[in-house]
């Protein structure tokens, strides 16, 4: 079963989010007109931050890098978004240590500026922990056994696991994380898909969190992408892909939950020009994995269905 995030107002699970954090902050001081946010993001959580922060007549500079795709760079500037672009690689392959540097420079810089931080602030997990992990739950039903989340700050997981702990403790949670990603421990290594790990290791995922990590590579991800639009028509994000892969992974090795859910944070849209295009899959050197991970997919005789509810 998918659970497809893409429907919340700015199509990702970010949303979620961005609401938590927001009202944490004014709880702690009210957001007043012209009042400047500042957060780092990979893009969805820029999105979901922008609609809300336009509503409340504030101000929001979204320190971004290359990784951003060009779509929702687009959209941020289109909704009055103010782009802070960090270009030096952090070195542990992405841009995250960067962006964080630049966002404590700026708030020293101005100490009006108010900061969501959502790599350290509760409340992230705590709405998913409110929100999320009881839908799973109710939509999951009594029969659901297993759970594939993917992870960045490890909030959304950790929300969710907090809620599932707590009324069905035997179900297997699976932290879906990128290779070269340290969110679930690992080495820093090169990552492709947006929203996905990160170069540091989250600071809500505590011990008994979740049962297991599964590691998926960028080619990996975006072969199970693929592989899901060529029988659907559905094209899911790439941490949508690397969740699917990490469920068909269970399957390889001989684990067949009664009925799984995996959490779509976004859909395909965005990545058009990356993940679905076969000329980014050159650019990027993973072409041949991706194709050949397709056509392993195929030997095995997996096809995915839609199935009617
Ligand atoms: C597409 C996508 N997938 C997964 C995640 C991971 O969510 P979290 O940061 O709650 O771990 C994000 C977060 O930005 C995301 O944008």
């Amino acid at each position: 079963m998918l659970k497809h995030e893409s429907l919340n107002p700015t199509g990702s699970i970010k949303d979620r989010t961005a609401t938590g954090l927001l009202v944490d902050i004014d709880r702690l001081k009210p957001l007043t007109p012209g009042t400047v946010i500042v957060e780092s993001t990979s893009g969805n959580l820029g999105l979901a931050l922008a609609r809300l922060v336009r509503l409340l007549d504030c101000n929001f500079i979204a320190v971004i890098d290359e990784r951003t795709p060009r779509p929702t760079r687009d959209s941020l500037t289109a909704s009055g978004v103010e782009l802070y672009f960090v270009d030096e690689p952090d070195g542990q392959g992405g841009y995250l240590l960067s962006r964080l540097k630049a966002v404590r420079e700026l708030c020293l810089a101005n100490p009006d500026y108010r900061w969501t931080n959502q790599y350290h602030n509760a409340a992230n997990p705590l709405i998913h922990e409110q929100t999320t992990g009881p839908e799973i739950a109710r939509q999951g039903g009594a029969e659901l056994d297993a759970v594939y989340v993917a992870v960045s700050t490890g909030g959304t997981l950790a929300g969710i696991s907090a809620h599932l702990r707590s009324v069905a403790p035997n179900i297997r949670i699976v932290a879906v994380d990128s290779t070269g990603s340290l969110v679930t421990g690992g080495v820093g290594g090169q990552r492709l898909i947006a929203g996905l790990g990160a170069s540091r290791a989250s600071s809500f995922l505590t011990d008994g969190a979740y049962d297991v990590a599964a590691r998926i590579s960028p080619a990996a991800g975006v072969a199970a992408c693929r592989a899901f639009f060529e029988d659907t028509g559905i094209a899911l994000g790439g941490s949508s892909g690397s969740v699917l892969r990490g469920y068909l992974d269970d399957l390889d090795q001989g684990l067949f939950p009664r009925r799984a859910l995996c959490l779509c944070p976004d859909d395909g849209s965005k990545y058009l020009g990356t993940l679905y295009d076969d000329g980014w899959l050159d650019t990027v050197h993973i072409a041949e994995a991706v194709h050949g991970a397709i056509s392993r997919l195929r030997a095995d005789g997996l096809r995915f269905r839609v199935a009617a509810p």
